[in-house]
């Protein structure tokens, strides 16, 4: 009776296991466990005919039998159900999923991103600048002292306890002077403001990445070279360049880089209509840079006679403005995404 219970047991296991629908589930169930004819009913009638010792040994031995099928009926139901339940509902698993929108990079950001990777490319390290600084690292240690008349060129707002929201990048030149052992490279990417009556290219709020590079014997054509490798670069053109004098007080000579049109090529004009971007010249004037001053490199505790360098500060919103061809600076902060899903 024991080999019997043992054989019914794992016959019903192993034809539920192959069911799959929930009436040919129910027909096993009655089949094995009907209160009337089912296997296990009817083998559990004889119970009654057996010696003590047998029932002690075959009553809970069938009972146990009973429990796990019971279990194992009820399992495959609710398996079927799920199925079921899947197979008529109404998600239908080959529609495209909802679009949600993740944004983009603003066009500053990749432009930023893109310069940041030439510079370093050439050895350039990065640093950020602070977004307010205060009167030493912002003028003063840059060759402005307090009444120096320049200051005027960097007009600008003030906190109430005389600290400065950075008008250029160049507050960090000090800074990477006294950090940094020469030969060494730091770009210096970073937001700026200005008091700015804005136009369309003008903003109280905007981009420059610094350039400063300090060694031994350096000279113009370090500058030269090191810009004009970058401009091509980023512009993936070959570019006519020039330079002319500016003034800034940390760098002597100062220079203005000037670099043929992109938009024209250099011409002035396009299918005879005169070039907007560079007013008719066919030329950008596009970053104001020089060799760095003796007295920036000694305000930063290094021997002017040793040590020489140059440096830059390029407008990062121009350089988008010319790669995309975007025609006003205020686009950038308005905020219509219009404007900033093209990019
Ligand atoms: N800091 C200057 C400006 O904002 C640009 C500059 C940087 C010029 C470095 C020369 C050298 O106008």
């Amino acid at each position: 009776m024991k080999n019997e219970i043992d054989n019914i047991y794992n016959q019903a296991i192993s034809v539920i296991e192959k069911i799959t629908n929930g009436e040919a589930l129910e027909a096993l169930r009655v089949e094995y466990m009907g209160r009337k004819q089912g296997k296990l009913t009817l083998l559990m009638k004889n119970i009654p005919d057996l010696s003590i010792a047998e029932k002690r040994e075959i009553g809970p031995l069938i009972n146990k039998v009973k429990n796990a099928l019971t279990i194992a009926f009820d399992k495959k139901e609710k398996t079927l159900g799920q199925i079921t339940n899947s197979e008529n509902s109404f998600f239908d698993i080959t529609l495209p999923g909802e679009k949600f929108n993740i944004g983009t990079l603003h066009p500053i950001t990749q432009v930023r991103l893109q310069v940041e990777k030439i510079f370093q490319k050439m050895g350039f390290e990065i640093l950020n600048p602070n977004e307010i600084d205060d009167d030493y690292h912002v003028f003063t240690s840059l060759n402005l002292p307090p009444q120096h008349p320049a200051r005027d060129m960097w007009d600008t707002f003030w906190t109430e306890n005389d600290l400065i929201p950075i008008t250029h990048t160049s507050s960090m030149q000090n800074r990477a002077m006294k950090e940094k052992t020469p030969p060494f490279g730091v770009i210096v990417p970073g937001r700026c403001f200005r008091h700015e009556a804005t136009d369309a290219h003008h903003e109280h709020t905007f981009y420059q990445v610094e350039g400063l590079y300090i060694g031994e014997n350096i000279n113009l054509s370090h500058l030269i070279g090191t810009i004009l490798t970058f401009l091509q670069e980023y512009f993936q053109k070959e570019l006519r360049y020039k330079i002319q004098p500016s003034y800034f007080p940390f760098v002597e000579p100062g220079l203005e880089f000037l670099v043929s049109c992109v938009m024209c090529d250099g011409k002035g004009e396009k299918d005879k209509i005169p070039c907007s971007t560079c007013g008719h010249s066919g030329w950008l004037e596009l970053i104001p840079c020089g060799l760095t001053h003796p007295k920036v490199i000694e305000m930063a505790g290094l021997d002017p006679k040793k040590y020489s360098g140059f440096a830059w500060g390029m407008g990062l919103d121009r350089l988008v403005m010319l790669k995309y061809g975007i025609e006003d600076i205020r686009h950038f902060h308005a905020g219509d995404l219009r404007f900033l899903k093209q990019f």
